[in-house]
């Protein structure tokens, strides 16, 4: 049966000109919203994963890597909005280092990689509707990225966002673009297929595609892992990282006992009063990186076998509909995740990788530490860590917390923190040029400015 609400949402979607398979695909989730789905794990229906290979073990051979990436292809998600840095266009736009944006480094990263191996991987942007016009506009900066045959992005398709109370389409009449929103990184299975852009890559033999988020500049192609992949005949691939007492909330790899297969578990599926285990880092020694590698011809079969929809967990994200406005009505945005994906393919397998290859910027403690004299970036667009050091931990105040504001408050640079292990800043302070930070410090709440070349150390 078919709900008013459910009706009136696709009605609205197709009026949009949504593709006819993204409509079927958010179908399922609204039906799944009205019968109560939660998508939770609980851990008595699972085992933790706790044996996994690692990178560095695997040796394949040059000419296999070569053979392997030749046949490569880069996709960097890149349709989010950005919400919690109070990005309006895409989070990979704004200046990480050196001047440059996050497409400019993963723009050098993917033409130094053709170079040292003599091979055009070609990169995509998976992009929403927010995000296309000024992504495209800095990568077109870069002469030769772009492919003969192949656009430089693809577009992800866009749903209403559900009232709370009844799931209808919300009406926000004063801004009509935020009653839409892109359906998260799940969708790169759906928007692969309409865009045309999986038969095309196909078509012109490519077999692997390497999956990760934009704002994550660790993620640099490795013509390893597909190089195994072929020699293995692995379908699908997720990169984990060991967990540490500090990465407790992000999402992991289990294996589910009804048929073994490996499934993620993100915070969202926890079981309520199950947090614990969840969290146990000794239990579940591994996350979830959300770099990952697809066989194109083994996601091809699995998209005819199931009429092209992988029936990914549903995720149900809370929200209002002005996400600067938490008195805006309240919304559902229903989601699911690209990494879920790893139970529909028998054979999946996961892989650790060093920690380097996960570096996320989330919020603007991770841009601070970035931008920072901690690291620094490579010809060959690698961000390269300078010390052994263990990261300071940073939590700024919430002024800092979009970008504007901290943009405002560091305009002459961050400080250095290759001497620091902490840093807290309670209140509204401007940094002046060339601070440095040394040690545990902490700026209180009422400091207003911090002078140009001033030492911080203990509470300032
Ligand atoms: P996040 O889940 O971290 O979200 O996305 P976000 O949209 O960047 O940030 P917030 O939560 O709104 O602040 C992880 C990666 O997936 C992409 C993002 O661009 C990011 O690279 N993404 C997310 C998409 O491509 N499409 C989506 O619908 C959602």
């Amino acid at each position: 049966m078919t709900s008013e609400a459910l009706r009136a949402a696709t009605a609205t979607m197709r009026e949009a000109g949504v593709d006819d398979l993204a409509v079927r695909v958010f179908e399922r989730f609204h039906r799944q919203l009205e019968d109560d789905v939660t998508g939770t794990i609980p851990e008595a229906t699972v085992e933790p994963l706790t044996e996994v290979r690692a990178l560095g073990d695997v040796h394949p051979g040059e000419d296999a890597v070569r053979e392997a990436l030749a046949r490569t292809v880069v996709v960097k998600l890149n349709g989010g909005l950005g919400t919690s840095m109070g990005v309006s266009g895409p989070k990979s736009a704004l200046e990480v280092r050196d001047g440059l944006t996050f497409l400019d480094v993963i723009a050098r990263q993917v033409l130094a990689l053709r170079e040292r191996h003599g091979v055009t991987v070609p990169l995509l942007l998976m992009d929403s509707f927010r995000t296309s016009e000024r992504s495209l506009e800095i990568l077109r900066a870069h002469p030769g990225l772009e492919v003969d045959g192949l656009p430089l992005d693809f577009l992800q398709s866009k749903e209403p966002k559900l009232r709370a109370d009844d799931l209808t389409p919300v009406r926000w009449p004063q801004d009509p673009e935020l009653e839409w929103c892109p359906p998260g990184h799940g969708d790169v299975y759906v928007a692969l297929q309409t865009s045309g852009v999986l038969g095309t890559l196909r078509e012109r033999g490519f077999r692997y595609l390497f999956l990760s988020n934009a704002d994550n500049l660790g993620a640099t192609c490795d013509g390893v892992i597909p190089a195994w992949m072929a020699a293995e005949g692995v379908p699908y691939l997720a990169e984990v990282c060991r967990r540490t007492a500090n990465d407790r909330k992000g999402g992991h790899l289990v294996l589910r006992r009804s048929d073994g297969r490996l499934v993620l578990r993100d915070s969202a599926m926890v079981e309520p009063g199950e947090e614990d285990a969840f969290q146990d880092v000794e239990r579940h020694p591994y996350f979830h990186t959300n770099n990952l590698w697809v066989d194109i011809d083994a996601l091809t079969a699995r998209l005819a076998e199931s009429d092209g929809v992988l029936g990914l967990p549903i995720i149900v994200n809370r929200k209002t509909v002005d996400p600067t406005d938490p008195a805006s009505t309240p919304v559902i945005q229903v989601e699911s995740a690209m990494g879920a994906a790893i139970e529909t393919f028998e054979g999946a397998r996961a892989v650790e990788v060093d920690r380097s290859r996960f570096h996320p910027v989330k919020t603007t403690n991770e841009l601070l530490l970035v931008r920072s004299d901690l690291y620094r970036l490579a010809g060959d667009g690698h961000v390269e860590a300078v010390t052994d050091r263990e990261e300071p931990f940073v939590d700024l105040s919430s002024p800092y917390r979009l970008v504007d504001g901290f943009e405002e408050r560091f305009a002459h640079g961050v400080p250095s923190m290759r001497e620091c292990t902490s840093l807290r800043v309670e209140g509204d302070t401007s940094f002046g040029a060339g601070v440095v930070c040394v040690g545990d410090v902490v700026v209180g709440p009422d400091v207003g400015a911090v002078p140009d070349g001033a030492r911080l150390g203990g509470d300032v």
